[in-house]
């Protein structure tokens, strides 16, 4: 069983859209696929013909209280399944960082699966908190969405510092798949050439030279419906360029399903590509009087009806918020008096 891990420290890179069409290319491949979404936000587990979030998810198998027997649910995708985000998954870093040898509690809980699932990917949240390194030093792979501008080139080389330092300290075996250039415009800017070379000098033939153009009807779509692109419309740019990727990253030999690494130099085979094509559109087909049929699939918001939990153990006891209070309150002045001090002092007024 390959574990997938797609991941960029920054947000908004298309790791979550990344997760689900690749995850919904490996199924049509013929891969029995489990996607695990451990961003507290739930946009995979919304991406997947539902719009609300699960009453039991990634949050409970973490924490150790069930199984993935128990938690994983089938999607309306053949040979796709999903554990989903639950709110309580915001609390989990709190959780986790009360237990010891917290990095690897995904990779022991799920090794029982080994049997049940060719794929699994791990859709991580943007921040590097216990979620992302416990997902980073569990993988076998890891994939980085990035888009080619100056703001995502700063995220993707923080990205690879803490990769770097995770395969080295905890995960010596996980292999980088490669960087997956995102949300790329049709005419690109001068600054997003510089940025494709620049990313291209550091890591070579491990960047697509197509990557995933950006479509911004095709995606907001596929949202309001919960379903993947490459499922809303297969024919799209974007979702082949996913198809095609998926192609690239999957060897779906019989008997022996793995991950390879991204190279330019290997494209997708077309026999591959057509056949997940006639399947995606199959799926398709399967959903067109239901999901696809909606004008928007969402929940109504009702304003009232729900309180985020806090974890039992930030709750503090009433008595004892005036006392944090005053104490953050005498901090805080102490802070601005030192500050006026060593002002008046550099100035020489003191
Ligand atoms: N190729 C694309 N074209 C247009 N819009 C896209 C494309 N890929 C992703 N998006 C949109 O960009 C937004 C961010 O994508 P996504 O949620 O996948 O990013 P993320 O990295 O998972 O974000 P976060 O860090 O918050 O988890 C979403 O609204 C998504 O629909
Ligand atoms: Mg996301």
């Amino acid at each position: 069983m390959e574990i997938l891990a797609v991941f960029n420290a920054k947000g908004g890179v298309a790791k979550t859209t990344s997760t689900v069409n690749l995850g919904t290319c490996f199924a049509a491949m013929g891969a029995r696929v489990l996607i695990v979404d451990l961003d507290y936000q739930g946009n995979a587990t919304t991406s997947l013909g539902t719009s609300e979030l699960p009453s039991v998810g990634s949050y409970d198998l973490i924490t150790g209280s069930v199984g993935v027997a128990e938690v994983c649910r089938p999607t309306f995708i053949p040979d796709l399944s999903m554990i989903g985000a639950t709110r309580s998954l915001a609390a989990v870093d709190v959780e986790l960082a009360l237990k010891e040898s917290q990095h690897d509690v995904l990779r022991r809980l799920l090794a029982p699966s080994a049997g049940d699932f060719d794929v699994v990917l791990l859709d991580c949240p943007p921040a590097m908190g216990v979620m992302t390194l416990n997902a980073l030093a569990s993988c076998s792979a890891v994939l980085i969405p990035s888009p080619p501008e100056p703001y995502a080139h700063d995220g993707l080389l923080r990205t690879w510092s803490l990769i770097t330092r995770i395969r080295g300290e905890l995960n010596t075996s996980m292999t980088v798949l490669g960087i997956l250039p995102t949300l790329v415009t049709a005419e690109r800017t001068e600054a997003q050439e510089d940025v494709l070379t620049l990313m291209r000098a550091e890591f070579g033939s491990r960047i697509p030279r197509q990557g995933i153009p950006r479509d911004d009807a095709l995606f907001s779509r596929a949202a309001a419906h919960s379903v993947p692109a490459c499922v809303m419309a297969p024919e799209a740019e974007a979702s082949c360029a996913y198809v095609r990727i998926a192609c690239q990253l999957l060897d779906a030999s019989p008997g022996k399903i793995r991950l390879r690494r991204l190279d330019d130099e290997v494209p997708a085979s077309d026999a591959q590509f057509s056949r997940c094509l006639d399947q995606l559109h199959m799926v398709q087909a399967s959903v067109q009087d239901t999901l696809l049929a909606k004008a928007i699939n969402a929940t109504v918001v009702d304003p009232g009806a729900e309180v985020l939990p806090l974890p039992p153990d930030l709750g503090l006891p009433p008595t004892r918020v005036p006392f944090v209070l005053a104490v953050a309150g005498m901090t805080l002045l102490g802070g601005v008096i030192g500050y006026v001090a060593g002002w008046l002092s550099a100035t020489g007024l003191l």
